[in-house]
């Protein structure tokens, strides 16, 4: 019997996307059958990088893997997974701090639609301490941000903080 295609999608802001969210992009590929790395879009905040930058960036670090691509969505981040007929959302735990705001929004979807899975994937411990906001933090004041991303990202990423900074 043929075995339904699994597909995943890793969401995340991406601004920009770092040497973490790529170890989590590199686990999930080898888990599904696709994944998805999908950008949200939001319009209360003001990122950094634009929605193109970000999916370019991705679409950089992440040319080896075959069943890997990106894209971007706006509205609810279940909406997009059904849309697409994925079954399962891809979140990376970095120790303890991000597991409140992970376990709120879990419970969150999965009551929104319980026919969605979250998995959870462990950083690499060698990544968790990165975070695009340490990375923007860092690039605004006039930091070496270089160590944090993959290197493909480094100039896309120096770009959006040139025009930021002027
Ligand atoms: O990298 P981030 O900023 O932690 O990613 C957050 C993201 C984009 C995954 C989250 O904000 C999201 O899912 N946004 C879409 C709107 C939504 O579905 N909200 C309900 C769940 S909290």
């Amino acid at each position: 019997m043929l075995e339904p295609m699994r597909l995943a999608v890793y969401p995340g802001s991406f601004d920009p996307p770092t040497l973490g969210h790529l170890d989590i992009v590199q686990r999930a590929a080898r888990l599904f059958d696709e994944v998805i790395v999908a950008v949200g879009i939001n319009r209360n905040k003001a990122p950094l990088m634009t929605v193109e930058e970000r999916i370019e960036a991705i679409e950089a670090c992440c040319s080896p893997m075959r069943n890997v691509r990106a894209d971007a969505f706006e509205g609810l981040l279940v909406d997009y997974a059904s849309s697409v007929g994925a079954t399962t959302v891809v979140r990376g735990l970095r120790a303890t701090a991000d597991f409140e705001y992970e376990f709120q929004m879990s419970m969150l979807n999965r009551r929104m639609r319980p026919d969605i899975e979250t998995v959870f994937l462990m950083t690499h411990w060698e990544h968790s301490y990165v975070s695009s906001s340490m990375a923007r933090e860092v690039a605004l004041h006039g930091g070496d941000f270089e160590p944090l991303l993959p290197p493909e990202v480094v100039p896309i990423f120096a770009r959006a903080v040139a025009r930021r900074r002027g």
